[in-house]
């Protein structure tokens, strides 16, 4: 065995050559790595006893990509001598076959490597991907060139937009895998195959050459025209997308050469702007959420294998499907049989929906519904592991809940709290364990959303924060471990921005002007479309309604929302919105009776007076330890509350803005606005110290 760098060896076995890379975790295409495979490629293709290569790698997995934490840096993928160009441009033009052993998941550059090779092989449980658009990027060592010529452009669009890791059978079915070898056998399987490529004197395939697959859709404007209508809504705002549909296109419409110089200058593109800085910045921010500074990897786990839910209602039936969609069973406890019938109706009627989509089998309905039992004692919660309680938001309620608990529950059974905003030290205190109370507050609907805050209470053991982390793995959530305060992270964030939003109303700017500056900059509705869609009339009632909000004279006119058919909106039978002057009046009366003073509020404007005291927010939740770290913060705002990944998240747009220049206005508002402005004192430091948050 020769070791051409510390990540690269070469073995020569028979004939034929292995070059092998162990880089870990994931066998990033860092300069090493290309350095390497060029100095292993030459080395191979120079020695007279080789008459094939295979690349092959150790460790968990093929090249995931690119080395993500390169990018912007000296050794990026362009590195002169050691691009990935070089890589791949030896291995395709190689005059002994290169094979490339494909074993966890080839993906983006990875693929786009096992692409320049002449043949691929993989075990059964590989996947390969370009999932360069969920970094705001696209593949740009000529995947979407090679790719197509392979797959043809249809299914090279859903790879490219979707970004999804395609199992390898389907591989296989595609052709973008020629062979598959046993699961543990991979070197073996592979040397076999490329021995055998030898003696058939197989040709030497350049994907690049293959014209006929991609002649096909030549001309075909429809194809692209119907990529493009089906995912306007999902990806508006994103530029990646949209690009990566170009590359495609070109690769159907021009020469390899020519669709190669089109894919370089849109990827030098994405590359160089915010988009993409944001989305690489949260798929590092997605991995450091899981990190929990004071809680060891190796910190003991409690099984969890039954859990049990108190309420059926909005939330509680949401969490519960939750837990039977990952195979753990649920016991519901209701507090009549009247409220758990029509919860667990809500929730067999949502399973049914998913059916009738097809995204999952009536089989499955059932299997799912099995694993749900519905109860009316609390007596019956005496063996979960784990129990959630998620009734009324109503601080009395839940202690008298949790000191049932306290005596029902079995011994080490983890309680926690649903709660939206109330104290979770409060609730412990009622018990005599506090150290298995915790805070797990779902998003609505519970069973659709990916965050879950984790609220650590004072006396929270680690062995249940770290368990419910794990829990959360297993249930598919992107968990944000947070610390007891009024609103947590998320909730206590937006209270800013509907504070704010209320107030633009009585100054001049009507609530669609403020909803569609939240839109366009990005958010999926803003926040009077929001209220209408909940419901006015939450926490709302007439006996205390006294006229002293726009809410309450909407509600008192009967306009609570949504549900029927008109609130801040006016709706048509299709639930399609359209500003009302009824509103608009109302809004003028109420501000004139108090000598309001109204004014043109541009958007700019809107913008910086909902999302700037989001950001000071931000900063006083770090300073009193309320989240880990920014990143954590603008997790919990891209997966729970709609902020575009884009734009990074309220930390991420902050810095970008600056945070000098939000300091500076934050303490302007607060000289002509009033105390609501006040600069946190963390972002005083950090922008006079020049502190990097990140
Ligand atoms: N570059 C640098 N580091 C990477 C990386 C990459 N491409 N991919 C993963 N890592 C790191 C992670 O940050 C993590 O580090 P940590 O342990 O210090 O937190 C570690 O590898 C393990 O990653 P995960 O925790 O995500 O491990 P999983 O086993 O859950 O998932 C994976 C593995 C599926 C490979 C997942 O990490 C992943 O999706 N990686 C990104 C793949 C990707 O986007 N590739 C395209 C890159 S862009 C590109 O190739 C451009 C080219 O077209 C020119
Ligand atoms: P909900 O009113 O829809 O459901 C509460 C359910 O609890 C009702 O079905 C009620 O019958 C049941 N219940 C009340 N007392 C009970 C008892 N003693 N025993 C058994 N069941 C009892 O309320 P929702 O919206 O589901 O909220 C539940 C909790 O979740 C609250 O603490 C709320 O703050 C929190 N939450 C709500 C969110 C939302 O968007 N609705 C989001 C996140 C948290």
């Amino acid at each position: 065995m020769t070791t051409i760098n510390e990540v690269t060896t070469l073995d020569i076995e028979s004939n034929i050559a292995l070059l092998t890379l162990n880089s870990p975790p994931v066998n990033a295409l860092s300069l090493k790595v290309r350095q390497g495979l060029v100095a292993g490629l030459k080395d191979a293709i120079s020695n007279d006893s080789v008459e094939a290569i295979v690349l092959i790698c150790e460790g968990r997995t093929f090249i995931a990509g690119a080395d993500i934490t390169e990018f912007g840096g000296s050794d990026s993928l362009g590195t002169e001598g050691n691009s990935l160009n070089d890589v791949m441009h030896l291995m395709e033009n190689s005059p002994k076959p290169v094979v490339a052993a494909i074993h966890g998941t080839a993906l983006g550059g990875g693929l786009e490597t096992a692409l320049a090779c002449h043949y691929r092989v993989a075990v059964p449980s590989a996947k390969c991907g370009l999932p360069e658009v969920n970094l705001g990027l696209l593949p740009g060592g000529g995947g979407t060139q090679r790719l197509p010529r392979i797959v043809g452009a249809e299914k090279a669009l859903q790879m490219v937009t979707s970004g999804e890791h395609v199992p390898a059978n389907q591989c296989l079915e595609m052709g973008l895998v020629d062979e598959l070898t046993e699961e543990n056998d991979l070197k073996n399987g592979a040397v076999i195959f490329a021995k055998k490529l030898v003696t058939e004197n197989r040709p030497l395939v350049k994907v690049r050459d293959a014209q006929d697959v991609v002649e096909k859709d030549r001309g075909n404007d429809q194809l692209f025209a119907d990529v493009r209508k089906s995912l306007a809504r999902k990806t508006r705002g994103f530029l990646a997308p949209e690009y990566n549909i170009q590359c495609i296109e070109a690769a159907v419409n021009l020469p390899f050469d020519e669709g190669i110089k089109v894919e370089g200058k849109l990827f030098m593109e994405l590359m160089m702007g915010n988009q993409s800085r944001a989305q690489q910045y949260l798929f590092f921010a997605q991995r450091q959420v899981n990190k929990i500074p004071d809680i060891e990897k190796d910190t003991e786990l409690k099984d969890v294998e039954s859990v049990g839910v108190i309420g059926a209602g909005t939330m509680g039936g949401g969490i519960s499907m939750n837990f039977a969609n990952a195979g753990i069973p649920v016991t519901i406890v209701e507090q009549s049989q009247e409220r758990l019938d029509k919860g667990l109706g809500i929730i067999r009627k949502n399973y049914e929906n998913t059916a009738a989509k097809g995204r999952i089998t009536t089989a499955q309905v059932e299997e799912r519904m099995g694993l749900i039992d519905g109860k009316t004692s609390l007596e019956d919660l005496n063996s979960q592991d784990l129990i959630i309680e998620a009734v009324f938001e109503n601080m009395d309620l839940k202690k008298e809940i949790f000191t049932k608990l306290d005596s029902i529950c079995k011994e080490g059974a983890i309680l926690a709290s649903n709660t939206s905003a109330l104290d979770v030290n409060e609730i412990a205190s009622v018990t005599k364990r506090p150290e298995d109370v915790i805070g797990l507050h779902f998003f609505s609907p519970a069973n659709i959303m990916k965050l879950l805050e984790i609220v650590r209470g004072d006396k929270t053991s680690k062995t249940v924060v770290a368990t419910s982390m794990a829990v959360a793995k297993r249930i598919q959530k992107i968990a944000a471990v947070v610390g007891v305060c009024p609103g947590f992270v998320g909730n206590r964030i937006l209270a800013q921005r509907q504070r704010e939003a209320n107030k633009l109303i009585l100054e001049g700017a009507l609530p669609w002007d403020i909803d569609d500056a939240l839109f366009d900059f990005g958010f999926p509705m803003g926040p009077f479309a929001m209220s209408d869609l909940a419901g006015l009339d939450i926490g709302w009632g007439k006996e205390t309604s006294n006229g002293e909000s726009i809410r309450d004279l909407l509600c008192e006119a009967g306009r609570l929302g949504q549900k029927s058919g008109k609130g801040f909106y006016v709706y048509d039978e299709n639930r399609n919105k359209s500003p009302d002057p009824e509103v608009e009046a109302i809004i003028k009366k109420f501000g004139e009776e108090r000598q309001v003073r109204m004014r043109d509020i541009n958007k700019e404007e809107i913008l910086e007076r909902c999302l700037y005291p989001m950001i000071n927010e931000g900063f006083k939740i770090l300073e009193e330890g309320m989240a880990i770290r920014a990143s954590d913060i603008d997790i919990v705002w891209t997966n729970g509350y709609g902020w575009p990944v884009y734009e990074g998240g309220p930390m991420f747009y902050g810095n970008t803005i600056g945070f000098d220049k939000i300091l500076f206005w934050l303490k302007k508002a607060e000289l002509e606005m009033g105390p609501e402005f006040k600069p946190s004192a963390y972002l005083e430091k950090v922008v006079a110290e020049e502190i990097n948050i990140f």
